[in-house]
């Protein structure tokens, strides 16, 4: 339900809006779901004063695609939901039908956030840390993340000009985004790689330009000869993901070589977004690109974020490092929109990155448990082993079906949502992301109905 004064109403029909557009753009969950309109609702409380909408979802015309936008924004007309949201969009839809579905596809962790960072923001609302914050970031915030930097990635930031407070990774990267890109720039994407990147590298007003990765002895792999293709002399910048979400590759020595040497050939801008840094497994260890290539320092941000690595999806927290200028720049950027997380956040932020590191490898070692789970449940199904992050891709290449049409048939015949692998570029085609960010009974379950789908 949603209340809106009687004139908005009328002022917006007399404009012509179709009413059921009217129940979309004033639905609090914009593109998440198709809404429905009850035409006598309004007829029955016109006459009073103020007219409510009841929204109900309308199974039978749902869609996947983004919902009409009234805002005559080109600008907002080119984003996208994530392929998650749209398929989440499709999970309720069968849920409220009565059917049972169990997801493998979120990319959130499911443990509780450590203690000892919850009493901190405790400690820090109690102490009235409630006021604006320092719009860069706490100073201790600041300084908790330049002291991270060095102790686990071995690179000094300044805190004072340096580091920037971010609210999440999602924010650092478009911050960034807006810093570096004028309209019509190019960016470079790996493909395939997290989805969520394209619509802000829109929204700044670029261009993605895919570069395919190739899988090479068991794993995706970005060549150089893929990176010329995919050049241009419109490209300004790229953006890294290591350990890469879907494919779960942790780019080695090697492979950074590679790519920050073209970066640095073609003068580009690089974006390192690096919030599955933590969770590794066996030999695989997280490098980051400035590690390997220090003279490209003055053209690279690294993204990161407490998200992942201290389960803390929902506290919407993170920090970028890069050289002064560009951090200035991505501030003006972000001030324009967010003032940076909450400041009583950034103080449990700091105790997680400068407090007690166990409860980072218990994760991570319940993480490898599960990874294990996933490679031995699925016997007989050829799964792409990570070497980090959360994901295993299943590689159903073989079957000369398109993922998505796979996608569905596992999610409406045998009741396991995972995300197919086209929804992160035409390189993650003939694969399907499954999640293994929830274990238990959920894990146990989705792979059980996995095997049984994929054996058909
Ligand atoms: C590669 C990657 N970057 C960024 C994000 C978003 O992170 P945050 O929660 O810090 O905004 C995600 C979330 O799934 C991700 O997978």
């Amino acid at each position: 339900m949603r209340d809106l004064a009687a004139g908005d109403f009328k002022a917006l029909v007399r404009f012509g809006v179709r009413t059921e557009l009217l129940a979309r753009l004033f639905h609090p969950l914009g593109h998440a779901r198709e809404v429905g309109f009850e035409k006598i609702g309004i007829e029955e409380q016109r006459g009073r004063g103020d007219l409510t909408f009841r929204e109900h979802l309308n199974y039978d015309n749902a869609v996947l695609a983004p919902l009409p936008v009234l805002s005559g924004s080109n600008r907002i007309s080119a984003m996208r939901p994530t392929a998650v949201n749209a398929i989440l969009t499709e999970m309720r839809i069968l849920q409220a039908q009565g059917k049972s579905l169990i997801s493998l596809m979120r990319g959130e962790p499911d443990f509780p956030t450590p203690a000892h960072i919850v009493e901190a923001s405790i400690r820090a609302l109690r102490n009235g840390r409630t006021s604006y914050p320092d719009n860069r970031g706490e100073k201790s915030f600041r300084e908790a993340a330049a002291q991270k930097l060095e102790r686990d990635n071995r690179l000094r930031f300044d805190p004072g000009t340096e580091v920037l407070a971010t609210t999440g990774a999602t924010l650092g990267v478009f911050a960034a985004l807006m810093a570096m890109l004028n309209e019509g720039d190019e960016v470079l994407l790996p493909d395939p790689v997290y989805d969520a990147y394209q619509s802000p590298i829109r929204m700044a007003g670029g261009k993605v330009r895919p570069v395919r990765a190739e899988i090479r002895e068991g794993r995706f792999v970005i060549t150089e000869e893929a990176l010329e293709r995919a050049w241009s002399p419109a490209v300004k910048a790229m953006v890294l993901n290591t350990p890469w979400n879907p494919v779960g590759t942790v780019l080695r020595r090697d492979d950074l070589e590679t790519i920050t040497k073209f970066c640095e050939r073609r003068n580009l801008f690089l974006i390192s977004d690096e919030i599955y840094e933590a969770i590794t497994y066996g030999e695989a260890a997280h490098l980051s690109p400035l590690e390997v290539a220090p003279a490209l320092r003055e053209r690279c941000v690294l993204v990161n974020s407490l998200s992942k690595t201290y389960s803390m999806t929902g506290w919407r927290v993170g920090y970028c490092a890069g050289p002064a200028p560009l951090i200035q720049a991505m501030f003006l950027a972000l001030a324009q929109s967010s003032r940076g997380p909450a400041t009583f956040i950034q103080d449990a932020a700091a105790e997680a990155l400068t407090g007690p590191q166990d409860c980072v490898a218990a994760m991570r070692e319940e993480y490898g448990r599960r990874r294990a789970q996933v490679i031995e449940q699925l016997h007989g199904v050829r799964v792409i082993a990570p070497e980090g992050g959360f994901f295993a891709m299943v590689d159903v290449r073989e079957s000369q079906v398109p993922s998505n049409e796979i996608r569905k048939r596992l999610m409406h015949e045998h009741g396991v949502a995972v995300v197919h692998g086209a929804a992160y570029g035409a390189g993650g085609e003939g694969t399907l992301r499954v999640s293994f960010a929830s274990g238990g009974e959920n894990l146990t379950h989705g792979l059980d109905r996995l095997r049984e789908g994929l054996a058909r």
